[in-house]
């Protein structure tokens, strides 16, 4: 009888627990999204718009052996044109005869007008906790910037882009790493999330279209700027695979199936993240 009692005691006990966590971490998740709301109400408050003024200036500043500004790179609209030439990347540049997207596009360009060698560019390409976003996210910052308010309309529709389309769909899908993970395991479903972070179902367009048109965007928990490369580097960090190179072909065609999958989506760039 005694034993019944305490397993009662117990059982009860570890259901009152799970409820009450549940309620925290809902109390939490709320909480969180009412700061979230409140940063973004009053659209200055985004630190972000600091790293795109930054990215403007380091576009028009000689820099690397060369001493050449970037103002002759061409993001597929013409050497120099900005304005827009987000929404359409990743795109197929003849020139590079590769799909980019606009961080890999902007290593290009430092490496060919700058010549800033590639392997300086690829080393330690993102920021640690606390440290400001280095220059070329800075400047993928500022040209996203200049895409604000249009919707994500790359083509894909050449044959280079769309062999990259569907290497990103199968990379998105494939499990791999110790973990057995793939981007489906914890971006295929709505509504998962782990511990507080909210797993955006980015196989999906409904909700890829809200989500990807905020990057690069202002981290509040790292205190800087997340390009999309970095964060896919982390995703990838997570799933405990080998470290994604910046600029490799699995990153940019994981980048061309998301924004496939958010075409039409708006560019509200740089968001705000947790
Ligand atoms: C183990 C689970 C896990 C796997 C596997 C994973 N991610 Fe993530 N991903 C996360 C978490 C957690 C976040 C949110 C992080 C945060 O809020 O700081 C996230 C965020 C993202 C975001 C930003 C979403 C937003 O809210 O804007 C993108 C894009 C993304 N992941 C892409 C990928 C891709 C592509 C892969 C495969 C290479 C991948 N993830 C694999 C857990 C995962």
């Amino acid at each position: 009888m005694k034993r019944r009692y305490l397993m009662f005691a117990v059982l009860g006990c570890a259901l009152v627990g799970a409820a009450s966590l549940a309620t925290a971490q809902d109390t939490t998740e709320k909480a969180l999204e009412k700061y979230r709301q409140m940063l973004r109400d009053d659209p200055w408050s985004n630190p972000a718009l600091l790293d795109a003024d930054r990215g403007e200036v380091l576009w028009k500043t000689a820099a690397g052996p060369n001493k050449a500004t970037l103002e002759k790179c061409d993001l597929g609209k013409g050497p120099g044109v900005v304005d827009g030439a987000f929404a359409e990347l990743p795109r197929y540049f003849a020139d590079a005869n590769r799909v980019m997207d606009v961080e890999t596009r902007l290593m290009w360009c430092m490496e060919k007008l700058q010549g800033i060698p590639r392997a300086e560019l690829i080393n330690r390409p993102f920021p640690g906790g606390g440290q400001p976003v280095k220059n070329l996210g800075a400047i993928a910052t500022y040209i996203s910037s200049k895409s604000n308010g249009k919707t994500f309309a790359a083509r894909m529709e050449r044959p280079q882009e769309k062999e990259v389309l569907a290497l990103g769909k199968e990379l998105f899908h494939r499990r791999q790493g110790p973990f057995d993970f793939s981007c489906a395991s914890c971006h295929a479903d709505a509504g998962k999330r782990i511990r507080l972070q909210g797993l955006p179902f980015l196989g999906q367009p409904a909700e890829a279209k809200k989500v990807i048109g905020e990057w690069p965007a202002y981290r509040v928990s790292s205190t800087h700027v997340m390009t999309m490369q970095h964060r896919l580097f982390d995703c990838f960090w997570q799933m405990r695979m080998p470290q994604m190179e910046m600029g490799s072909d699995a990153s940019v065609a994981l980048i061309a199936y998301l924004v496939k999958n958010a075409e039409g989506g708006k560019i509200d760039a740089p968001g705000l993240k947790r």
